[in-house]
């Protein structure tokens, strides 16, 4: 055997799709082309001012330089709690139902390491954060695939997940607001989840990193505001997208006490908690004055309603979404998403992600984010619009 052969688990990760975007971007910025990424799920907009004043003071204080404890600081627990509570009417205890990340990815990823059993099923979404799929497979279980169609409004259809399936799941991974397809999801949709979950013994792992980026007065639910929820489920949040924090690395899980603690055991045996300065500012963020959020949402919808309108004018199918800042388009017929991305690169500097990169049903899609400028936005639109797709 080769010295660094490597593992199964690794040779079993989907090829990268975007390896080849990558390389093609870098490639033309070296000749020189101007490229508007329209690629990046990660905010340009900075961490507001309060915050960042709040981790300096914090990192001049010697206390936080030293190991912090591994579920997080109780304050930050607690302001969590009380956020949970304000925002979503959701109660929580602090010390055992709230747990501290370095980032929802981190906790999403080990998540299964704690639940899952070589052979065991996690029934994951397509197409979907990709995390999902991986952290099942390093743990040893196999995903089964809940198609999300567009006439079914990007939800799983329970229905048609059949019940050997059902019976063999330990896990099942859901995500609104959506990434990619920017859908999102009603209480109602979440008790059908809890009835589902309690009738197979599936604990429900939610992805709410988006909930807070909604826009015209719409405010997504929590999944632990449904019924029973708590009994059968977690959610991982995150400050990344909320106050502009992706380099930061600070997220955290809550729910159920049992889900919490297994997945804190896995941490323990592989981190040592969050830098507790970064703890410091995340708790400024959650306790302080949210009209940083409300700025950050505003440009996004300007950005939004430019994209939208641009793109209905060019021809292309897709919806104004009601939150995350990413469009789902339909690829014009014709065009595979790989086909389409590689035009949009070649033939207009433009980098956006092809749905099938997100899983088997996202073919026929390619994703932009809104993560640029407007003038770039408006710039991009333009040059789209002359390449008479
Ligand atoms: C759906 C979804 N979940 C989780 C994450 C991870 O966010 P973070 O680890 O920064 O909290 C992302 C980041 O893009 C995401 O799109």
């Amino acid at each position: 055997m080769d010295l660094y052969e490597k593992a199964e688990r690794l040779k079993r990760v989907p090829p990268y799709l975007f390896r080849e975007i990558d390389r093609k971007k870098v490639e033309m910025r070296q000749r020189g082309v101007d490229i508007i990424d329209l690629g990046i799920g990660d905010p340009d907009l900075p961490t507001p001012a309060h915050i960042i004043a709040a981790i300096k003071e914090a990192a001049e204080d010697p206390i936080t330089h030293r190991y912090p404890s591994y579920s997080g600081l109780s304050d930050f627990k607690l302001a969590v709690a009380n956020w949970y509570q304000e925002r979503f009417g959701v109660e929580l205890d602090p010390s055992t139902e709230v747990l501290c990340l370095i980032g929802s990815k981190e906790g999403i990823a080990h998540f299964p390491l704690a639940f899952i059993n070589p052979g065991d099923v996690a029934l994951v979404p397509t197409p979907a954060y990709p995390v999902y799929h991986t952290a099942t497979l390093f743990a040893g279980g196999q995903s089964f695939y809940m198609p999300l169609l567009r006439q079914n409004n990007f939800l799983p259809d329970l229905d048609r997940i059949p019940s050997g399936i059902a019976s063999r799941s330990r896990i099942m991974f859901i995500n609104y607001p959506n990434n990619p397809t920017a859908a999102v999801a009603d209480l109602g949709f979440f008790d059908r989840v809890v009835e589902f979950s309690k009738a197979h013994q599936i604990i429900v792992c939610h992805d709410a990193a988006y909930t807070e980026m909604a826009f015209d007065g719409y405010r997504p639910p929590s999944f632990l505001a449904a019924k029973g929820a708590k009994q059968v489920g977690i959610e991982f949040h995150s400050l990344s997208k909320t106050y502009n924090m992706t380099g930061w690395r600070i997220g955290f899980a809550v729910g159920n006490g049992n889900a919490i603690e297994g997945l804190g055991a896995i941490k323990s045996n592989v981190d040592s908690g969050v830098f507790q300065a970064i703890q410091r500012a995340g708790i400024v963020a959650l306790r302080g004055d949210q009209s940083c959020v409300r700025e950050t949402i505003a440009v996004y919808r300007e950005r939004r309603d430019l994209m939208v309108r641009g793109l209905k004018e060019a021809g292309f199918e897709v919806e104004s979404p009601k939150a995350t800042f990413y469009l789902w388009v339909k690829a014009p017929e014709g065009y595979t998403s790989a086909q389409l991305t590689a035009r949009l690169l070649e033939d207009a500097g433009l980098v956006v992600t092809p749905g099938n990169g997100f899983g088997e049903h996202g073919e026929g899609y390619f994703r932009i984010a809104l993560t640029q400028e407007k003038e770039r936005i408006a710039e991009a639109l333009d040059r789209l619009t002359s390449m008479n797709l």
